[in-house]
């Protein structure tokens, strides 16, 4: 499963990029909001560190005003990937620009139709909203599952990227689930390789050899 970083935070990138297993970065326009930064500048910025695939959002909800944005967003990396929503219009742009050879990743995905449509309309990535849909008192697990079958049904070769994600239980599940890619706050990266018995077997390890050998 590839591991994404869900965020626009270029210390947090650094970070997670120098654990060496990093593949990609997402953004969105909130999270680039956060960051009080120019928009173009950021996106620039993050492409530097990750050379993996960077997903750049648009804002017009538009088919011209996307295709007009995304044209922007591509021209400022190689390792761009134009992010859409799940709309008729991000449909639209995204078939588009997959023509062109212009990556896409389809954003605010909540029912496995939207991931079908999109994987017809050749995107590169569909982003299902795990943690959005379970805010709802629904299972945004069985989307992931959902989405996996019919993808392998048809043999679509569109990633299924898990996004939303908030804690480790989801990426354990997503990794089950058969997920290509997951995005995940730097939080729950920090969260990956903890466990209090690591910690306590080698605690227990360097005493007993300080103890025999000084
Ligand atoms: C995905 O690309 C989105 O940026 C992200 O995963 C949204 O997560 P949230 O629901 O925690 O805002």
């Amino acid at each position: 499963m590839d591991l994404y970083i869900d965020t626009a935070n270029l210390d947090e990138i650094k970070q997670a990029n120098d654990l060496g297993v990093l593949d990609g970065v997402t953004t969105n326009p909130s999270l680039i909001a956060k960051e009080k930064t120019d928009y173009a500048k950021r996106l620039a910025e993050i492409c530097k560190i990750v050379p993996g695939p960077v997903s750049a959002e648009v804002i017009a909800l538009d088919y011209e005003g996307m295709m007009k944005e995304g044209h922007a967003h591509a021209k400022i990396a190689d390792n761009i990937v134009v992010k859409l929503p799940c709309t008729v219009d991000g449909l639209r742009a995204c078939k588009a620009f997959s023509d062109e050879g212009i990556k896409t990743n389809l954003t605010l995905c909540f029912q496995p139709l939207q991931a079908l449509m999109v994987a017809k309309a050749g995107a590169y990535l569909v982003s299902p909203f795990i943690g959005r849909v379970d805010d709802i008192a629904e299972d945004g697990m069985d989307l992931i599952l959902k989405i996996r079958q019919i993808y392998d049904n048809y043999g679509y070769e569109t990633k299924l990227l898990a996004a939303s994600i908030r804690h480790t239980k989801h990426l354990v599940e997503c990794a089950l689930a058969g997920a290509d890619v997951a995005t995940v706050p730097f939080n729950v990266i920090q969260q990956m390789l903890k466990h209090p018995l690591t910690d306590q077997g080698l605690e227990k390890f360097v005493a007993d050899y300080k103890k025999a050998f000084g």
